[in-house]
């Protein structure tokens, strides 16, 4: 991304966040060795992926450089600021701009290898984070995971949640030189 294109994201970002920080939650999208570290299990072969809070698209470039096709993507964003730079930005993937809480009843079109998630869970109800999951794992294959960075020192999707759906959290690094710096875990189902 050239210099240009991070000046008007941090400007979009900013300015949606002014307007709903409860929604976006970050003044800034996020950098590169967060996006690194968020997609560092992903690869071509894992098949389509979703995409949850895609913002101005810092995870989904990360995506796609680590080898899935962008018409292998779908990004479900609820800003429509973010929504219409991300239908120019990338215009094969299928973008929904919608609630991630509704992601259970969204025609997805077949199975996905992976979710990746920006939402800021820690700013949502618990039944709205349920929902979420509950909705992602509607659409994960038997082994896939659910992938979710926070700021927080936990897990942000509480273990009341993981208990109920049979899930269990695992994290997988933290990307000190992010700002704020933050942590990333692998959510996916208990071995039986
Ligand atoms: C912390 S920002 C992360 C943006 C981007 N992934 C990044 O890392 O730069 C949170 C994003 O989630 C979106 N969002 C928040 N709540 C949402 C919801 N319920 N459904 C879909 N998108 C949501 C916001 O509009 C925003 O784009």
């Amino acid at each position: 991304m050239n210099s240009r294109c991070a000046t008007t994201d941090a400007f979009v970002f900013f300015r949606a966040w002014s307007r709903k920080p409860l929604r976006v939650a970050s003044i800034v999208p996020s950098g590169h060795s967060l996006g690194r570290l968020i997609t560092q299990e992903l690869d071509g072969t894992c098949g389509p992926v979703i995409e949850l809070g895609p913002g101005t698209g810092a995870f989904t470039r990360a995506i796609i450089a680590r080898g899935v096709a962008e018409q292998n993507l779908v990004l479900v964003e609820m800003g429509r600021e973010f929504a219409s730079m991300l239908s120019r930005r990338f215009p094969r993937a299928t973008l929904f701009e919608r609630d991630a809480a509704e992601l259970g009843s969204l025609g997805i079109g077949g199975p996905v290898g992976a979710v990746v998630s920006g939402l800021p869970l820690l700013s949502m109800s618990t039944n709205q984070v349920e929902a979420i999951m509950s909705g992602a794992f509607k659409h994960l294959v038997s082994d896939g995971s659910f992938y979710q960075f926070t700021y927080g020192p936990l897990c942000p999707v509480p273990q009341k949640i993981l208990r109920l759906l049979g899930l269990e959290s695992k994290l997988i690094g933290r990307a000190l030189l992010n700002f704020p710096p933050a942590s990333v875990y692998r959510i996916s189902r208990k071995p039986l």
